[in-house]
């Protein structure tokens, strides 16, 4: 592997060494399907049209391998193509490393979720390599285009409470960025896809909870999909997770309680879409 920065990508440095004695241990097909993989990504940076493609879609784990390892490595590879693309719009080198940070991140829930280095989000990290995610303050943001208009994706990544002061900061932050180096696409509202906009979620926790704070900012509009996969995931880490298995999940606290109170029930969670107007 290239002496590349892997700091740059907020790459943990367990998940750092890991990555390059798998990197090391590469055959030549595998080094060049990587680099086809990476000229794929590199090719559609800029391209900020929905759906996000599968580029990974047909690429096969190993057994024996890290989960995710060539998509991985062909993101490491094609990370020079966003910062080039960031850098014709203006953007700061720490806007630029805001988003790409988020690979360090994925790495490290997988690592979460299934105890061992590796990536299963790789499909959503082709839509952070499109070049227009970024993660300034508490909350992460991508232009998108909806519905004929472009808007701003709010997204929740887990990095401490959500104050209303913090997603303040955050929204505003994330305004002026998009306004700024991305006009030529302007944004209209911010918009957010989430099982934490859930109705229900306000039933359960304290009215003045961050967390109902935060859904209380946002008009839901659209038909409610199934959200319990999504409920189980983020808040415990876990997939696939079955009924016997979710009894021995902790109860520590009103949202773990909240959660396992209604998934695989009658009233199941729901991922809802949720809007606020921009007012510029
Ligand atoms: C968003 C998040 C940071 C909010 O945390 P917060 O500001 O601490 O939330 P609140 O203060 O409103 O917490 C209310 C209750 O939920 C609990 N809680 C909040 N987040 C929790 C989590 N990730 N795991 C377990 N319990 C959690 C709190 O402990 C509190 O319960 P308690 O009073 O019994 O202690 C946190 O919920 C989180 O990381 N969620 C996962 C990320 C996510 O779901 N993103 C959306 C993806 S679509």
């Amino acid at each position: 592997m290239p002496d590349t920065d892997l700091d740059a990508l907020g790459l943990l440095s367990e998940d750092q060494a890991d990555l390059r004695r798998h990197a090391a241990q590469l055959s030549d097909e595998d080094r060049a399907r990587v680099a086809d993989l990476a000229a794929r990504l590199s090719a559609r940076v800029g391209d900020l049209e929905l759906p996000w493609p599968r580029l990974f879609a047909d690429v096969r784990d190993e057994p024996g391998r890290p989960m995710g390892l060539l998509p991985l490595l062909a993101l490491v590879a094609s990370a020079d193509a966003v910062r080039r693309f960031h850098a014709t719009r203006g953007l700061s080198p720490e806007d630029s490393a805001s988003g790409l940070r988020d690979l360090g991140q994925q790495v490290a829930v997988h690592r979460r979720t299934y105890g061992e280095f590796g990536l299963h989000t790789q499909g959503w990290l082709v839509g952070v390599w499109s070049g227009a995610y970024f993660w300034p303050g508490r909350l992460a943001f991508n232009l998108m285009h909806d519905e004929g208009r472009w808007v701003i994706d709010t997204h929740i990544p887990e990095t401490g409470p959500l104050t209303p002061a913090v997603v303040d900061e955050s929204f505003a932050r994330a305004e002026a960025l998009f306004a700024r180096h991305f006009a030529d696409h302007p944004a209209t509202e911010l918009h957010c896809r989430s099982w934490l906009l859930d109705p229900y979620l306000a039933e359960a926790l304290p009215v003045d909870s961050n967390l109902v704070r935060f859904q209380q900012r946002w008009e839901l509009y659209g038909e409610p999909e199934p959200g319990d996969d999504d409920a189980v995931f983020f808040v415990f880490r876990r997939r696939d997770v079955r009924a016997a298995e979710r009894r021995l999940l902790p109860r520590d606290t009103s949202l773990q309680r909240a959660v396992l109170a209604r998934v695989g029930s009658e009233r199941p969670w729901q991922v809802r879409r949720g809007r606020i107007p921009l007012t510029r």
